[in-house]
């Protein structure tokens, strides 16, 4: 069986892995030259253990190309581009309209092509329809993904969501994931909208469930609950869960963000005005303020110097799209203070420096520290978890920990003032 897969981004990689390794031979494509040139040269370009592992497995099943004529004469097509949120917070299909305009001619009669895209509502339909006459089946498969282990996940998801309107290419999936199928992973079959909406759904309950305790977490901090203690209780309900119930400065990543914007606009598109995508984002879009507002009113920040930890939008990776470092980093250069900015991810630590040349970013922790008058975390990093104040203390000038991301028990430090979030700042010096 020949696959290709088009884009080659956490996504599309993760397909290219799990394609190979049921035996597949799989074009990997991707219209970035130097991205394929350092795929072929075996540099993935992001930190993700076991899929790399897997694509070096399967390397000679792989093809990584940027020639189009690479992809002629494949059973399946996994379309995994990006649609980024453009101006007015709709997806911008672009990437994915110009790749199936020039893939349209190469598409075999009786090839299937599968979307794993997150794309709006009528794509999957309009697309079926453009390729109706070319006997093309197209299949709405939209993915769960989280990265730091894309790989596990489009091995073992929670469950297959299908958008789908042939028996043919239900054969086709069922026969392509038989031993997921077998183990019990549910398969969920429905038109191509409402695998549509069931992408963004997930996206946009997960977005908001974590907005809702962030909000939550300025009211505790008002009137003397601890938001760690409410979190624990309110996850062990079943009905609710303990997923997603950490508070912080807020979330990011290439996903979540865009995604809530996407399904405002598609609301407005329709007429609507979706009350719940808008909040979460709006709490989002504060809650770094809030945190902001609270450091300077306890460390005025002009001119002093914080180790900024946490340059990845989440711990365990190398990607920094609408990381939580990017906008708090503008805004405490905005208020005068002297930053410099650590990641134990080398990629986002080179990532972070393009975006943020004003900001000193050093590679590795004592230098963020020394001489800092604060550290701000950013990221639930297990090297930032395990700080040691007795290594702390001849190292920086000032006592403040700010913990954007709550990693420590209240009282756990002696020597250091610590402000976190949603709970009382606990106070040890002058
Ligand atoms: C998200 C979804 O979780 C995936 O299911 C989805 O497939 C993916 O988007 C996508 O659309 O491709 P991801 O952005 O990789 O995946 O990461 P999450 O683990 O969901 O974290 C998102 C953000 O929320 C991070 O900034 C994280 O720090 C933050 N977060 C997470 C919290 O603030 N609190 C929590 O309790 C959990």
């Amino acid at each position: 069986m020949r696959a290709a897969v088009v884009g080659c981004g956490y996504v599309g990689l993760a397909n290219a892995a799990f394609l190979a390794s049921v035996h597949y031979e799989v074009a990997a494509y991707d219209i970035d030259e130097k991205k394929i040139a350092s795929l072929q040269a075996k540099a993935f370009p992001i930190e993700e253990k076991k899929l790399s592992e897997v694509l070096q497995k399967n390397r000679e099943r792989i093809l990584y190309t940027s020639s189009l004529k690479d992809l002629a004469h494949c059973d399946a097509y996994f379309l995994c581009l990006p649609t980024p949120a453009g101006k007015d917070g709709a997806a911008d299909l672009s990437a994915f309209n110009q790749a199936v305009t020039t893939l349209q001619d190469l598409f075999d009669e009786g090839s299937f092509v599968f979307i794993r895209s997150t794309v709006p509502l009528g794509t999957g339909s309009a697309l079926a329809k453009k390729l109706a006459s070319q006997h093309v089946s197209v299949v709405s498969y939209p993915e769960f993904l989280a990265e730091g282990h894309v790989y596990e996940e489009e091995e073992t998801p929670s469950r297959f969501v299908l958008g789908i309107d042939d028996d043919k290419s239900l054969a086709y999936f069922k026969n392509l994931r038989k031993k997921s199928l077998k183990e019990g992973i549910p398969c969920y079959a429905m038109s191509h909208e409402s695998a549509e909406l069931t992408k963004y759904a997930s996206n946009g309950f997960l977005a908001l469930k974590i907005s809702y305790l962030n909000e939550l977490s300025r009211l505790a901090e008002r009137s003397g609950a601890d938001i760690g203690e409410v979190a624990l209780a309110f996850g062990a309900d079943p009905r609710i869960g303990h997923a997603l119930t950490k508070v912080g400065v807020g979330f990011g990543g290439s996903c979540l963000p865009k995604d809530l914007q996407a399904l405002g606009a598609m609301g407005e598109e329709k007429g609507l005005s979706l009350l719940l995508p808008e909040a979460a984002t709006a709490v989002n879009l504060t809650q770094p303020l809030y945190f902001l507002k609270k450091m300077d009113a306890l460390l005025p920040l002009p001119g002093k110097k914080i180790a900024l930890l946490g340059l990845a939008y989440k711990a365990g990776t190398s990607d920094i799209r609408n990381a939580l470092s990017l906008s708090m980093s503008d805004y405490l250069l905005k208020d005068g203070a002297i930053l410099s900015a650590y990641d134990p991810s080398p990629l986002a630590r080179e990532s972070f420096q393009k975006a943020q040349p004003a900001v000193n970013v050093v590679s590795t922790l004592k230098e963020a520290i020394k001489g800092a008058d604060a550290l701000l975390i950013l990221s639930e990093e297990k090297e930032f978890a395990q700080l040691e104040e007795a290594a702390l203390l001849p190292l920086m000038v000032g006592r403040w920990i700010f913990d954007g991301r709550n990693l420590y028990e209240l009282g756990h430090f002696h020597y250091f003032n610590y402000a976190s979030v949603g709970r009382k700042t606990v106070l040890t010096h002058d």
